[in-house]
Formats: structure tokens, C-alpha cells, sequence
């Protein structure tokens, strides 16, 4: 595990499987880091929690800290949403919560990762770039008129991450996702980098 050197910037959290006890949690991430046209509403992030072959991982921190969610369907898992809280941006959370999650899907037999991300949001395109995801195609409109969608793709994920392997930091708690196909211990502690 990294030595944890406490700063204002680094803050601390666990990555755990979310619950459905999250969900107000999760909201508060949603608002956070969507616009009122682009946020998942309660019933959509109650249906990732409670579908079937969704991994949902949070991130809890003294406050809610960040959420991914992924569904797997046979060897195609699709990344649907990952969303950090402002005050721990920019610190390798989100690059922790998608390496976690691919390990997770890696785990239920997915080879291949889809996602869809808007063509404006380079923060986004720039973290996934940097796990190794291609872009594939574009959706035109997808999101509204003239908001199109970078459909990008990660292939071999039964051998990643290859060359990718040097901007991926391992992590235990990346390690112990695999191992225990997401069955984390509560309250594990993870320290920001
Ligand atoms: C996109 C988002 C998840 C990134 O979370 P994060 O924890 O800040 O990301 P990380 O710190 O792990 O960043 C990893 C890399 O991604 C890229 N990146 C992340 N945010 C970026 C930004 N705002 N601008 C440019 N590059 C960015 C950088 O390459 C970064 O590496 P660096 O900090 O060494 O330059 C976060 O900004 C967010 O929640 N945004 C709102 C929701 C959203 O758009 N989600 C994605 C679509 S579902």
C-alpha cells in the first residue's frame, strides 16, 4: 500500500461494493458531477444496484467520494457511469475506481469493455485514454442535437493491462477486487495516493 502523507488535497476513502444504502450517497455524486439534464435519476441508480451482472463500486470517504458502475453481459461489459466528488478530483480516484472495476468484470468472464462518453468531456476521454480504451466510432446526437458520443472500446482485457501496465498503479485494494470478485472487506482502507 502507498505511504499516506496527509495534505488538504488527499483525503481518504474505502473502495467497497456499493449497497443499496448508498443510494443517497450516490445521488449526492450524481448532482455533483452532472448537469440537471444529464443526471441519473433514483430509479436508474437503483437499477444499477439491484441488476443483474452490475458491478457498482463507491468510494466512501468522509463524505461520498466517487462511484463507478458497470454491467457485464457474457464477454462484453459495458462501463455505464464513473463520477468523482469535486474535493477529490484530480488525485487518481476515478483511474482507481475504473482499474478496480475492470479487474471486477475481468472476473466475470468479460474480454471486452464499451462505453460511451461525450464528445466535449476531455477530462473523461483523457482518463480513459490513459487505461488504454480506443475510440471506435461516434454516435451523432446521442446525448441531444449536436451532442455526440465517442464510443470507445478496450480490448484484451484478459491481458491487461499490457502495455498500460506503467500508468496503472497496482493498488491492494485493485488486487483484493479480483481476488474476491468485489467481495471486499467493510471498511477496508484504501489511502489516496
Ligand atoms: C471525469 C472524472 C470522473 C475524473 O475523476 P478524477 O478522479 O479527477 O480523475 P483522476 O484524478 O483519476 O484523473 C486521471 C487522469 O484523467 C485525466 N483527467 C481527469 N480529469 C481531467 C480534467 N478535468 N481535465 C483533463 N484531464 C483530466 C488526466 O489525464 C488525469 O491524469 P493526471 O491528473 O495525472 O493529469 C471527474 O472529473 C468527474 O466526476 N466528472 C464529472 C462526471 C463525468 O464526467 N464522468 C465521466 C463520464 S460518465
Amino acid at each position: 500500500m502507498s505511504t499516506f502523507e496527509p495534505s488538504p488535497a488527499s483525503l481518504r476513502y474505502s473502495l467497497l461494493p456499493a449497497r443499496l444504502d448508498d443510494l443517497p450517497a450516490i445521488l449526492r455524486l450524481e448532482a455533483e458531477g452532472f448537469g440537471p439534464d444529464e443526471r441519473w435519476s433514483e430509479r436508474s441508480w437503483s437499477g444499477e444496484l439491484l441488476g443483474e451482472g452490475r458491478t457498482v463500486l463507491i468510494a466512501r470517504g468522509a463524505q461520498p467520494a466517487g462511484v463507478i458502475t458497470l454491467s457485464t453481459v457474457g464477454e462484453v461489459a459495458d462501463l455505464h457511469r464513473v463520477v468523482v466528488a469535486p474535493a477529490y478530483r484530480r488525485q487518481g480516484l476515478a483511474l482507481r475506481l475504473v482499474r478496480a472495476g475492470l479487474l471486477a468484470v475481468r472476473h466475470l468472464g468479460a474480454r471486452v469493455v464499451m462505453l460511451e462518453v461525450e464528445y466535449t468531456n476531455l477530462g473523461a476521454i483523457a482518463l480513459y485514454q490513459q487505461l488504454g480504451f480506443e475510440q471506435v466510432r461516434v454516435r451523432r446526437d446521442y446525448y441531444g442535437t449536436g451532442r455526440d458520443a465517442l464510443i470507445l472500446r478496450l480490448y484484451d482485457l484478459d491481458t491487461w493491462p499490457g502495455r498500460f501496465g506503467e500508468a496503472v498503479r497496482d493498488t491492494e485494494a485493485d488486487l483484493r477486487a479480483e481476488r474476491a470478485d468485489v467481495q471486499l472487506e467493510p471498511d477496508l482502507p484504501v489511502e489516496a495516493p
